[in-house]
């Protein structure tokens, strides 16, 4: 019989999901003893999944619940399957994305912190933020306290899974799309072509893994590629951009950003990130909603069922079966 180990913190309740036929085994975030498990639902935080990784006995198969697996590949022994839960983020990620952009676009934040302060009239600051951001603006009355999105050109760095729920959701706002991965192919652009695709975007959105191409990709000379005012949202992992170089392009009120990633992660207290003008951080949510847990476990459960009659899994990152 097929031993799965599962996160402890995965309640029983949803075992009827998985196929029959197989042991589970609930795993503590911390095992004191070693456990027979040949395929395993990591559990999504790191500290977890290396605590109980070595004991762990006759594993085979990996199956991560997140789309981004660089973490786990790293703490992996050799020959081991690894399938990551690419897919499964696409809904939250494009719908945070989406949020994300008409939340700034909307100046939300900033009339956030009036509501808070009880102060209606200063409502009309929001112009001068959008002059401070754009200083070659023809003067308006009334005041512009809001942006469109209607007409913008949005960027998409990473036109894989997510990249192209993205689309799917901006493209009734009325935007135009420029499509990059890392190859070029019709209709995307290969990111070699990055410097000169950037100065045209009004909306830049990473969305691309971390890998040794990735991490630093944005960095001062393609912020300073940028329109200025233009707005880079990070929804893929906080080392795709340079941490100094998006507080410099912050700061001088060269962009605007929106970010669920940061570098370093968790921000510490106190970090500059919190502070730094036109910034609109999210604490690394963006994929966890309330429908995380049952698509990820009939996921999971599709991958084992495949498993036990010997079909190929889907989502192999590294191995094989
Ligand atoms: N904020 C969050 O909570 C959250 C949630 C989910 C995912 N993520 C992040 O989003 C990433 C993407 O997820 P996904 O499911 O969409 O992955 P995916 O389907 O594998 O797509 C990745 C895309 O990135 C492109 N890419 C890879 N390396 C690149 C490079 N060096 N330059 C330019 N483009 C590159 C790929 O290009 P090709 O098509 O040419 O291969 C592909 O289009 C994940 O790896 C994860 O790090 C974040």
């Amino acid at each position: 019989m097929l031993k799965v180990g599962v996160p402890w913190w995965i309640d029983p309740e949803w075992f009827d999901r998985f196929p029959s036929g197989i042991e589970i085994e609930r795993i503590e975030a911390a095992p004191a003893r070693s456990i027979p498990v040949e395929f395993w639902i990591a559990p999504v935080l790191p500290r977890d999944a290396a605590q109980a990784l070595p004991h762990l006995d006759g594993l085979k198969v990996v199956q991560s619940l997140y789309a981004g697996v660089d973490w786990l590949l790293q703490m992996l022994p050799p020959g081991l399957t690894l399938c990551d839960a690419q897919g499964l983020h696409n809904i939250p990620t494009a719908e945070w994305t989406v949020a994300a952009i008409l939340a700034v676009l909307k100046h939300f934040p900033f009339y956030f912190d009036l509501q808070h302060a009880g102060d209606w009239r200063r409502r009309r600051e929001a112009d001068a933020h959008y002059r401070a951001m754009y200083p070659d603006a023809p003067p308006s009355l009334p005041p512009v306290l809001q942006e469109e999105l209607s007409g913008k050109r949005v960027m998409i760095v990473g036109y894989g899974s997510i990249g192209r729920s993205i689309e799917e959701r901006l493209l009734p706002f009325g935007v135009d799309i420029i499509r990059v991965a890392r190859t070029g192919r019709d209709d995307v652009e290969s990111i070699s072509r990055l410097l000169d695709l950037l100065p045209l975007a009004d909306i830049v959105v990473l969305i691309v893994p971390l890998t040794p191409e990735t991490t630093g990709m944005i960095g001062e000379r393609e912020l300073a590629a940028m329109k200025q005012g233009a707005l880079l949202v990070n929804a893929a992992r906080g080392p795709v951009v340079r941490t100094d170089a998006l507080l410099a392009a912050l700061e001088s009120r060269r962009i605007r950003a929106v970010v669920d990633v940061t570098d370093p992660e968790p921000l510490p207290q106190g970090h500059p990130l919190w502070t730094a003008p036109n910034l609109f951080i999210t604490p690394h949510v963006a994929a966890s909603s309330n429908m995380f847990l049952p698509r990820a476990i009939d996921f999971a459960a599709g991958q084992i069922a495949r498993y036990i009659k010997g079909e190929p899994l889907v989502n192999i990152v590294t191995g094989h079966y």
